[in-house]
Parts: C-alpha cells; structure tokens; sequence
C-alpha cells in the first residue's frame, strides 16, 4: 500500500509531456491484434489497465512485444486466435473487458472474462445483451462478471443503448466487424469516439451521424500508430494550474469528445488555451495551457464529455465562487468506485461544502480546504484527484491507497514533483 503526502501551498510550473491515451492504447493494441501482420505502436498508456490487455491478448497467441511505451504486435489474425485455457484477467479494467467480449463474441471458443474485487461489482449486462441480440451467447453472473461469451459468425443488429457508453458502443462495433449485414449502434448522447476514427483511418466502412454509429464487415489491415497523449490524464495537471501555477501540456490528444473538461473550465473563467499541431490515425493532437485563475460555479457540464473528469471538476468547484451542480452523472455510481459518494467523502474530509445527489453532486465554493487523510478507495481517478486538491488545502492531506494511480499513470507523482509541487510517495506497510 502507497500513500502519497501532499503538502499545500506550492505553485505547479513547467512544460510536460503526459502518458499516451489509455482508451486510445486499449484499442490500438486490440485492432492490432486482430489484423493478421505486424503492427508497431508507440506511446502508449503506461498504465496497468493497458497492460490488463495486452495480457489477455497474448493469452488468444497473439505476440506482443511491449518495449516502455512501444510495443510490436504480430497476430495471424482474429481467426486464427487459439481458444485460451482458463478466465482471461482483465484486472481492474472496464474497457478490457467490455471490448474484449466485442471480440470474443465472434469466435467460437469458450472465453471466461474475469476481474479485480471492483471490475467484479460492474454491470456487463449493458454489453451481454447487444453481442446475445447479434448470435453470440453470453452469460453474466446476474449481470456482473465473470462474462463467459462463446461466439461465431454474427449478424448485424441495430442496437439501441440508454446509456452513452464508448465500451458498449465500441464493443458492438467490433463484432459488428465480423458480423453479416450493417451493424448500427445508437445511444443518447455521442460517447467519445476512437473506435470509429480508428476503424474510419484503417479504411473501414464506418458512417457516423450523431449519436449514430453503423459499420460493416471489415477485416483490419495491420498497421503503424504513436498514441496521442491522454487528455483525462492531463486534466489533472491542467486543473493544478487552474488552481495554482502555470503548466504547457504537449502532444495531448484533442479530440472533441474528449475536451468536455478543458471547454467546462474555460466556461468558468480559466485561462486555459489549446491548438491542434499534427493528426494520427484521425486523432488531433497539440498543446495545452493552462494558468492559475479566478473561476466561478457553472451548472452542469455535459456529463457524457468529461464522465471522467467529474470528480475533478468537483475539486475544481471547491476553489470556484457560487454553487456548481454536476447532475446527469448517474454513471459515476458505477466506475471504478462509486465515484459521486467517494468524492464527496473525500471532499467532505477536506472541508468542502459537499453534498451528494443521486445522480451527481453540488459544490459550494470558493472554500478553504484544510488537510486531512482522504481514501483513493482504490479508484484511481480518485487518488489523483484527491493529490490536486491536496495541492490547495492548508496543511498536509494524505492520500491513502496511492498506488491505485498507477492503473492509468504510474508516473503521475513524480511529474507533480518535477513541476514543483510538494508530494512523496510513501510505503504504509
Ligand atoms: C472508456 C469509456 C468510458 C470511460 C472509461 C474509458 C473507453 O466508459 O469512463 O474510462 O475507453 O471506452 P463508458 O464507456 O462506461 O462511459
């Protein structure tokens, strides 16, 4: 167990270069695994949710050579995938699991998807049922994994999902690769986007309007990619700038459906800049800026374009001048912890004006948070977002159960220390 000592006060400054995209890396490395040939990919997520599936992958004979952030993938394709013998680990990883059974649904080997205690507790129905709708057979143990899928060759479903939701979205489309006739994924709101643009960059017949999405059978070519950065990993150092200091991001992702938190900060008064320098595989990249900033309460962002950012945004409101209501978030009660009562317990210990709704929560602000001991209740969105607001509070907090961070970026302490801010990394036992 790690915690992380956060002493308040310090100003964050610098220029930084963050870890590659988690859902950006979980995809690549799976579109590659099913071309038959060999693909090289670089800067990819360091974190071990990405490396969950690299290790599942290699369990179907799949090779993949992983070097720091590259890794080469040489496959003989999804349909020479061997059956694999025992549960596949996906440890605490949602994306893993859920595309991962998009693929396994279309062979016709007997696939045990399983998980950590958390992944466990997660709803697989939401991706049971479109794959069964499409031919495969699917058992979830009432309706949380283990998710034991035996596929084969599909046929194209129109599917009408009520949540906004890119794992089930794009784990339909990728056994609507495989499956007979046009697949159409529809869903409330447009989910961030990769897998279309991925697929639509490898010459896949995808069209997309809206929330949208329909594709035909397609067998992915092998191929060269470099991830972008991830820009849920840079929101973290974005909003310590907000907060106190000045930061350049570079070569972060900036794709549309992934800047609800950048544009939601914007809105409330921070001095925040970014532009587009380059493109790979139709992802924009470029740089970020941020500055320390006078923000005020906004209501509620749009929950489906920064679902992951909302327990930041939450620390955000706690520096911001009126009443910020995060509402429409119901989803949060179902990721990696309870993510709306987490935060709330953690903000609450920190002296926050919290309070909880059933589907998001209303910060009053601006507050003086004072430290304390706050829990990462093993989510790692959460540690990190418990050290940013560590970052403001007076006095040392403690952030318990620290290594969670490393699910998605391991290294997250150590560029907090190099921008300048007062952290150490500690073992509790
Ligand atoms: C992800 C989709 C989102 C997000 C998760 C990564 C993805 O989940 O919260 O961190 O890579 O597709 P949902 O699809 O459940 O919204």
């Amino acid at each position: 167990m790690t915690v992380l000592v956060v002493r308040g006060g310090t100003q964050v400054s610098g220029s930084v270069v963050g870890p590659g995209d988690t859902s950006i890396s979980h995809r690549a490395l799976m579109l590659a695994a099913t071309a038959r040939g060999t693909s090289r990919l670089s800067e990819l997520a360091p974190g071990e949710d990405v490396a969950s599936t690299a290790s599942c992958l290699r369990r179907f004979g799949v090779d993949i050579d992983a070097r720091g952030s590259s890794a080469t993938v040489g496959s003989p394709g999804l349909a020479g995938w061997k059956e694999p013998q025992g549960p596949l680990d996906c440890g605490n990883s949602g994306t893993t699991m859920r595309l991962l059974a998009g693929l396994a649904a279309r062979l016709p080997h007997e696939i045990v998807l399983d998980g950590d205690r958390s992944l466990r507790g997660r709803p697989m129905e939401r991706v049971a049922s479109p794959l069964r709708e499409m031919g495969a057979d699917v058992r979830t143990d009432s309706g949380r994994p283990p998710v034991r899928v035996r596929g084969g060759r599909l046929t194209a479903a129109h599917v009408r999902s009520d949540v906004a939701s890119a794992q089930v979205k794009s784990a339909v489309l990728l056994a609507g690769l495989g499956s007979r006739g046009t697949t159409v994924f529809e869903e409330p709101q447009r989910s961030r986007d990769h897998t279309e643009r991925m697929l639509s960059a490898l010459g896949a017949p995808v069209r997309v309007d809206g929330p949208v999405v329909k594709v035909e059978e397609f067998e992915v070519p092998p191929f060269d990619m470099r991830a972008p950065g991830d820009p849920s990993s840079a929101a973290f150092l974005a909003a310590a700038a907000c907060l106190s200091g000045e930061i350049r991001i570079e070569a972060v992702g900036l794709n549309p459906t992934r800047l609800g938190f950048v544009e939601w900060l914007e809105r409330a008064g921070a001095r925040i800049r970014w532009e587009q320098s380059e493109e790979t595989m139709g992802e924009p990249i470029g740089w970020l800026e941020c500055r320390q900033s006078e923000l005020s309460a906004l209501p509620s962002p749009d929950a489906a374009r920064m679902i992951d950012e909302l327990p930041l945004a939450a620390v955000v409101a706690t520096q911001a001048q009126g009443e910020t209501r995060i509402t429409g978030a119901a989803e949060l009660r179902v990721k990696e912890s309870d993510r709306i009562s987490a935060v709330c317990r953690g903000l609450s210990a920190l002296g926050a004006d919290v309070s909880e709704l059933h589907d998001g929560l209303v910060v009053r602000g601006p507050t003086r948070l004072r430290g304390a001991t706050v829990d990462s209740h093993g989510d790692h969105r959460l540690a990190m977002a418990m050290a940013v607001a560590g970052l403001v509070a007076d006095g040392t907090t403690v952030v318990t159960g620290f290594e969670a961070a490393s699910v998605s970026w391991p290294g997250f302490a150590d560029a907090l220390r190099d921008l300048g801010a007062d952290v150490a990394e500690q073992d509790s036992r």
